[in-house]
């Protein structure tokens, strides 16, 4: 039946406040689906192509959210998504929860174990020009994770003169080892070349070099003390660091510092597999980079410093990087100065434009509001967001969505599983006579 009533026109703008039920739109159909938009259909987001439309300005991520909420999950499905677009990933995996997807892929995990197999030199040469410049602020963060405060400005000093002396002695290839020994016998050379005697420069580096002599010779050795192993597949579709044998490490901060360190200094150095592929020249390589329970090194401040900066510096070799953290808290490290905390953290999310947000305590809400602009309807959902559900913050855009699993991603992300084995295990229930329910 016809109302015969005469059409209305209105703007947008206008029928938003007579109708509300409008949700903005997405970014169209290109990208990797990810789920179901609460307000609206499927939803896709893809970094790169976002970086490359110049919808965002850098294709970071962070991604946060309480235990269990489904952070990791995400991350793995997203990469076995990535995949199909032959992009690579690199994976720091603290828990040691991403072995699952790289036998999928049909990789295994570095296992990086004190006294192990696999070595890592997180002083490998970027081969670019500024590779020294880089290598002495890795080795001041380094030294910050390790000292627990920030260096002082002698010991800054004798850091970049010990690794000069280092590299002086393996043609070119400074390792953790060379660089401890030259802080705790430093040569007349180098005293010289700071108008200082030998005693001085020892005494200058000698609290630096006792604590970082611990990933020569104490309890962390076998991990970060000598060159790179050889055999290490760099071309791999996914590498995945597996660090869950010192996940329980106070030093697990410094340990996962020379991992991604290793990490982003490789990525700068080495082709990717579509370089190989490419016959019209060398492509833009894509690759993601995820650092899981990233709030293990950004505790630190000067580690986070560093972490910023080889962000920054990773937009240039195509990375994506990845960071999953608890709460936005995890960003404000312990002892340093209040505005100095809440700058890094701006930083940081300034540097990645996509923040994914899953649930928060109500005690966190604040902190999203003052540093990711959540609004007061999304402060309010932030709580009682369920599992798999997260807030996406892209660049000024909003969405609420729904990460839905693939049967086979099911298997891969499954990190409840030793939980409900402990349920249901008999060994678990035992019944007052001893039997086993
Ligand atoms: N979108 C989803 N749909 C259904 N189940 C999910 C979803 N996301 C995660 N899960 C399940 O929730 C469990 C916890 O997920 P996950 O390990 O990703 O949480 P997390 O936030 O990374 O936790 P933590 O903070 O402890 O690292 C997993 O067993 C996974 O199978
Ligand atoms: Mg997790």
């Amino acid at each position: 039946m016809k109302a015969g009533l005469p059409a209305h026109e209105v703007t947008t703008a206008h029928l938003g406040a007579a109708y509300p039920f409008m949700v903005c739109p997405g970014f169209g159909g290109e990208g990797i689906y990810i789920g179901r938009d609460l307000l609206g259909g499927a939803f896709t987001f893809d970094p790169f192509i976002l970086y490359t439309r110049g919808v965002l300005t850098n294709a970071n991520m962070v991604v946060i959210g309480q235990i269990g909420r489904g952070k990791s999950s995400f991350v793995k499905s997203f990469l076995w998504r990535n995949a199909v677009f032959g992009r690579q990933a690199w994976v720091v995996d603290p828990k040691g929860e991403y072995g699952p997807l790289a036998h999928a892929w049909g990789v295994e995990p570095l296992i990086l174990r004190p006294g192990g197999s696999v070595r890592l030199n997180p002083l490998d040469g970027t081969g670019m020009e500024d590779s020294e410049r880089r290598q002495v602020e890795l080795l001041s963060a380094l030294g910050a994770a390790c000292l627990r405060r920030d260096l002082l400005p002698t010991e800054h000093a004798a850091a970049q003169l010990a690794l000069r002396a280092a590299a002086a002695s393996s043609m070119n290839r400074p390792t953790i080892p060379g660089v401890v020994a030259a802080l705790l016998a430093p040569s007349v050379e180098a005293a010289r070349s700071i108008h200082t005697d030998v005693d001085t420069l020892t005494v200058m580096g000698r609290d630096l070099g006792l604590e970082m002599r611990r990933l020569v010779e104490g309890d962390l050795r076998g991990m970060f003390d000598g060159e790179t192993s050889p055999g290490i597949d760099l071309l791999s579709p996914l590498v995945v660091l597996d660090l869950s044998a010192v996940y329980s490490s106070p030093a697990l901060g410094v340990l996962m510092t020379c991992a991604t360190a290793w990490l982003t200094a490789v990525l700068s150095s080495c082709p990717s597999r579509s370089d190989s592929e490419s016959v019209a020249g060398p492509v833009a390589p894509q690759r993601l980079v995820v650092v899981d329970e990233a709030w293990a090194i950004l505790s630190n401040l000067g580690v986070a410093r560093w972490l910023q900066a080889s962000w920054k510096l990773s937009r240039s070799f195509g990375v994506a990087n990845m960071a999953v953290l608890h709460r936005l808290s995890d960003l404000r490290s312990a002892g340093a100065a209040g505005s100095e905390q809440v700058s890094l953290a701006q930083g940081l999310l300034s540097d990645s434009e996509t923040r994914i947000v899953y649930a928060q305590s109500p005690g966190e809400v604040e902190a999203c509001r003052e540093l990711i602009g959540v609004t007061a309807t999304e402060a309010g959902l932030l709580p009682r967001l369920r599992r798999g559900v997260a807030l996406w913050k892209i660049g000024g855009r909003s969405f609420i969505v729904e990460h839905r699993l693939g049967r086979a991603e099911e298997q891969i992300v499954d990190t409840d599983a030793r939980m409900r084995a402990v349920a249901t295990s008999p060994a678990a229930h035992p019944v007052p006579d001893g039997r086993s329910e």
